[in-house]
């Protein structure tokens, strides 16, 4: 949560603060703000508002310098107001931070800060202690404040008498930092660096970068030079933006057929799922007893039809746990628990921290991830990268289907190490599995349809999704991104719970979505739908395309999916529940990418 930019060069750092809190806003939105070191002076620009509203204000304003600070907030201490909007500023000090500090009374209380402050966060204090250490040495002033903070941290810091330099340190909150061909630059994310260059590191923790017009130098704690270990953004740039569509949202669920072959393709070899590149052991997936996977929202929904699929084809038991309740429900992993972590963002503080709790017992570990390089792919043992590209919006969409792509990728070359399936039906499945870019195309290609679909609901205060078995779980999915992006009250609601009590909330005026895509389900999950039918619901029915409905009814709407084997239906019906919800933040005139009170990255717990 919050996006941090930092950059020291030739160039016009207003202008490049702007831009980048534009593609960083992503990971809040609450407030924003710049600074500026000039000739020793500091100046300050920040306000409550989105980046455009800074924008507005820089217009004003007119801060000039090429050395500065930006930052993004997600308010965590202190309320959505000027003053707790970043940077703050404390002396000499200038800084911004995202993470939090959670020792911060103690500090203020230790150095007598009360009265001196003016903001109501966390991060004023760490300025504060940074002040308190400085006497000229900017590492020993961040080593010594860095010792004394408890939390997760991800600084950038302006000395005013360092003229040209920030300098950054990291726990736990993500730092990238670049050279840029007059500068440096330093992101939470490569996405505001993939614009100056393709070449980036992620700073390992503890460890003190500067940026000056010349580079970037790295330290360890004890002052020793450390070496930096480059990587390559392999996202394709071109595809940046929103490429024509009004809202990154819309563009991310067009992309999904490409990014799944992307995901799929380089790890299918012979016809077969191979991890070699991977460098993942059979013996890891043929060895575990139970698998527990730990995730949040959109990726823990993912692992609920990952659990289904294992469940049904490999036949070994799956936990699937919310990563925000494990730490706090004893959990019980060992050495024969495969624990498989998944995270578009590769950050979120929750599963990191199950994840290395997990690792701790001594539980293999396998990460599913879309971020190179990101803090959950480095804690696991191995990671698997989803090929998804950069995702704005913050609602996930094809994070989510290329999350579920590895799925069917793990279970298929789960049988082969177990010798579960016949080489027959390892061929069928990857069939099948490659076909799905196809098959979404389709569904795609009738967004028109779907947007009518969307209409039905537009007005509804409450919805109910029913399903059951896989149908469930990607309507548990299919009603999270329904709330989050248009504000609808909706519950995903196994069809044959109704009965034991909620059905009382069934009237003419709630519509349920009903999905039916599994054979061996169909005729009781009809039955449900006639029980909410019977009750006045209008029902809006995802249903394969030739299936017979032979118990008669009114039928308002229906979609009819294209057909797959069951096990994969959970592909095209995924793509209509995100574009109903889409169509529906969009007609309501809602910031479709930008939901109230989120943000796309989840650093405090
Ligand atoms: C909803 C959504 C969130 C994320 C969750 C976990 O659309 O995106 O529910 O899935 O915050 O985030 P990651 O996958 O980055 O760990």
């Amino acid at each position: 949560m919050c996006g941090i930019i930092g950059y020291t060069g030739k160039g016009n750092a207003q202008k490049i603060m702007l831009d980048a809190l534009e593609l960083l806003e992503y990971r809040g939105y609450d407030s924003a703000g710049i600074a500026l070191l000039k000739e020793g002076q500091t100046q300050i620009v920040k306000r409550a508002g989105r980046v455009k509203d800074l924008r507005n204000l820089c217009a004003e304003v007119k801060p000039e310098g090429t050395c500065g600070i930006g930052h993004t907030r997600w308010a965590t201490h202190g309320g959505v107001c000027d003053e707790n909007a970043h940077p703050h500023r404390f002396g000499r000090i200038t800084l911004i931070h995202n993470g939090i500090i959670e020792n911060y009374r103690e500090l203020t209380e230790k150095y007598a800060l009360e009265g001196a402050l003016v903001s109501e966060t966390d991060s004023e204090v760490v300025a504060a202690v940074l002040e308190h250490f400085y006497a000229g040495d900017p590492y020993s002033a961040i080593r010594r404040t860095v010792l004394k903070l408890k939390g997760t941290f991800a600084l950038a810091i302006m000395f005013d008498d360092q003229p040209d330099k920030i300098y950054a340190v990291r726990n736990v909150s993500p730092i990238v930092a670049a050279v840029t061909k007059d500068g440096a630059v330093l992101s939470s994310d490569v996405a505001a660096i993939v614009p100056f260059t393709a070449d980036y590191f992620v700073m390992p923790e503890f460890h003190v970068v500067c940026l000056s017009p010349g580079g970037v130098e790295m330290f360890d704690l004890s002052g020793d030079k450390a070496p930096i270990d480059w990587q390559k953004v392999d996202w394709d740039v071109s595809r940046g933006g929103k490429g024509g569509y009004p809202f990154y949202m819309e563009k991310e669920i067009m992309e999904q057929p490409q990014v799944i072959r992307e995901t799929i393709l380089p790890r299918i070899k012979d016809g077969r799922p191979d991890f070699t590149a991977e460098g993942i052991p059979d013996e890891i997936l043929a060895a575990c007893k139970r698998i527990c996977v730990i995730a949040c929202g959109t990726a823990m929904h993912a692992g609920l039809v990952g659990k289904s699929l294992i469940q049904a084809m490999i036949g070994i038991h799956v936990d699937v746990v919310m990563a925000s309740e494990f730490m706090y429900n004893d959990p019980v992993v060992d050495k024969d628990t495969l624990v498989i972590a998944i995270s578009q963002s590769g950050e979120t503080i929750d599963t990191l921290e199950a994840l290395k709790f997990a690792r701790k017992c001594g539980s293999p570990s396998i990460s599913i991830v879309n971020v190179k390089g990101a803090s959950i792919a480095r804690a696991s043992e191995h990671v698997i990268y989803t090929c998804a590209g950069p995702e704005i919006a913050v609602a996930s969409t094809k994070a989510y289907t290329t999350q579920l792509a590895v799925l069917y990728l793990i279970t298929a070359r789960m049988a082969v190490a177990r010798g579960l399936w016949s080489g027959e039906k390892v061929t069928e499945f990857i069939e099948e599995l490659q076909r799905v870019p196809q098959v979404m195309e389709r569904v795609l290609e009738d967004k028109e349809e779907i947007h009518r679909l969307a209409g039905t609901i537009l007005n509804a205060r409450d919805v109910f999704m029913i399903g059951r078995g896989l149908d469930y779980s990607i309507l548990l999915e299919g009603s999270l991104k329904l709330k989050e992006v248009s504000y609808i009250h909706s519950e995903a609601y196994a069809s044959g719970e109704l009965k034991h009590g909620t059905i009382a909330l069934i009237t003419e005026d709630t519509p349920v979505i009903a999905v039916v895509t599994q054979d061996k389900l169909k005729s009781k999950e009809l039955s449900n739908i006639r029980e909410v039918q019977s009750r006045g619901a209008r029902v809006v029915l995802l249903i394969k395309e030739h299936e017979t409905m032979d118990e008669g009814g009114e039928w308002s709407c229906v979609y009819r999916l294209p057909q797959m084997a069951d096990a994969f239906m959970v592909m095209p019906a995924s793509v209509v529940l995100q574009l109903i919800a889409y169509f529906v933040s969009l007609d309501k005139g809602l910031d479709v990418d930008k939901p109230r009170n989120l943000a796309k990255v989840v650093t405090v717990e």
